[in-house]
């Protein structure tokens, strides 16, 4: 883009604070700054001010899913089918890392998070041993793709490396890196972190497919043979990844992706629950559903929307590739960006100062045409790190930890 188109450009959109900093510049950073705007999605931009994207929601219908009991019954049969997939290569894992865990407030990859009593647990080191447990059992590595951002990606390689990969095959774990969104006051202008850079952060958990196809890594899968990917998030450490039974039961339903859920605790309970949506698969948010769809009950009683997500996904990757391009919402977040004022100081805001922009890996259940509702026991499987105390937190994580005897 030439400089007058830049300037054009910015001029179009309101920008012009972003004009009078890249004057300001030398060579490089005119280049670098210019390179950021290029890359900016003004669409999105402009959703600045309008709130969270109030979907629309089409036809909501309970969605069964395969409960602990049926899951119980059948588990030698699902291990099976599910531990020869693995053998035969076609199960790979993904490992969202590129968050910034801002409510953690701890700067730096979340993995890195040391979680110990009376020795360190890394969150990282918590994962591989999940995944080890599984991979002890087939006989074999699983490939684990580990997607970062800008913002933690060289920490990140660093740690994985002074730890030696937690034990695990080096040659099995291939990292890269998610694309940035530009962050804007509630004035809808755009934020500036240096001299020379806009304020970027990681776009959300929704693009990861995405970026594994830009940066490269989608060859690896292919050239692996891998089918299935199993999505997860970094925060939860009794997260079972690859986990066998949950692989060879979403095979054995002939379903296209599959979703780990827990039954709610309560009807309001703030999890994404698993839906149908003008008959595809959906994951809504308790405060997108009326009180009477919250609380309706089936014939046995028990809530008829009572399933909710705990990010942790089976996808066919062929599948992916077909919906890669499909547009997904935007959501618009209201958060605490750290930026530079018209002085060069650094300001870090105490209470939230303007817009992030996210895709989000929930909206992808939507665009495939099916989903196997796979329920876990939430005291086995799901504890989540996002506060450092309270709900969700490294003190709750910690109990049930200690409950399903890891040693702290
Ligand atoms: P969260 O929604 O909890 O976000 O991420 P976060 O960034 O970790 O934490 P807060 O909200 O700032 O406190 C759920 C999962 O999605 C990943 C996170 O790393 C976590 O595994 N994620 C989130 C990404 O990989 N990229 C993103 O841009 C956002």
């Amino acid at each position: 883009m030439s400089e007058k188109e830049l300037i054009d450009r910015l001029e179009e959109h309101g920008q012009e604070h972003i004009i009078e900093a890249y004057k300001k510049l030398d060579a490089a950073g005119k280049e670098k700054l210019a390179a950021q705007v290029e890359k900016i999605d003004w669409s999105i931009v402009a959703m600045a001010g309008h709130g969270d994207l109030a979907q629309e929601r089409g036809k909501l219908e309970p969605l069964s899913a395969l409960e602990v009991s049926e899951i119980e019954k059948n588990r030698a049969k699902y291990e099976t089918l599910g531990l020869d997939a693995i053998r035969a290569g076609k199960v790979g894992a993904v490992l969202l890392a590129g968050g910034q865990g801002t409510r953690l407030g701890s700067d730096g990859p979340k993995g890195k998070y040391n979680i110990g009593l009376t020795k360190e647990v890394f969150i990282f080191e918590r994962l591989i041993r999940n995944l080890s447990d599984v991979t002890d059992k087939a006989g074999c590595y699983v490939p684990l793709y580990v997607m970062t951002s800008d913002k933690n990606n060289d920490e990140t390689i660093a740690f994985f490396e002074e730890k030696n990969y937690f034990g695990y095959p080096k040659d099995y774990v291939l990292f890269f890196k998610q694309e940035m969104a530009p962050s804007v006051d509630f004035n809808g202008k755009l934020y500036m972190e240096a001299p020379d850079s806009l304020s970027l952060s990681p776009n959300g958990n929704g693009g990861w497919f995405y970026s594994m196809a830009v940066t490269g890594v989608l060859k690896d899968i292919k050239a692996r043979g891998v089918e299935w990917l199993n999505i997860f998030a970094v925060d939860n450490v009794l997260q079972r990844i690859a986990d066998p039974v949950f692989v060879g039961a979403t095979l054995d339903s002939g379903c296209v992706s599959g979703a780990k859920v827990v039954r709610k605790a309560e009807p309001m309970e703030k999890i994404g629950v698993l839906c149908l949506e003008d008959g595809r698969p959906s994951i809504v948010e308790y405060y997108e559903m009326t009180e009477e769809i919250i609380n309706s009950r089936n014939a046995d009683g028990e809530l008829s929307y009572n399933f909710g997500v705990i990010l942790n996904y089976l996808f066919r990757v062929d599948k992916l590739e077909e919906i890669m391009s499909a547009k997904m919402p935007v959501h618009v977040v209201e958060k605490k960006i750290p930026y530079i004022n018209e002085k060069g100081e650094v300001i870090k805001p105490e209470t939230p100062n303007g817009y992030k922009f996210e895709l989000l890996v929930l909206d992808m259940i939507h665009l495939f045409e099916n989903c196997l509702s796979y329920e876990v026991v939430r005291d086995y499987e799901f504890a989540p790190i996002k506060n450092k105390t309270g709900v969700d937190s490294v003190d709750s994580a910690r109990a049930l930890l200690q409950k399903n005897g890891v040693a702290l």
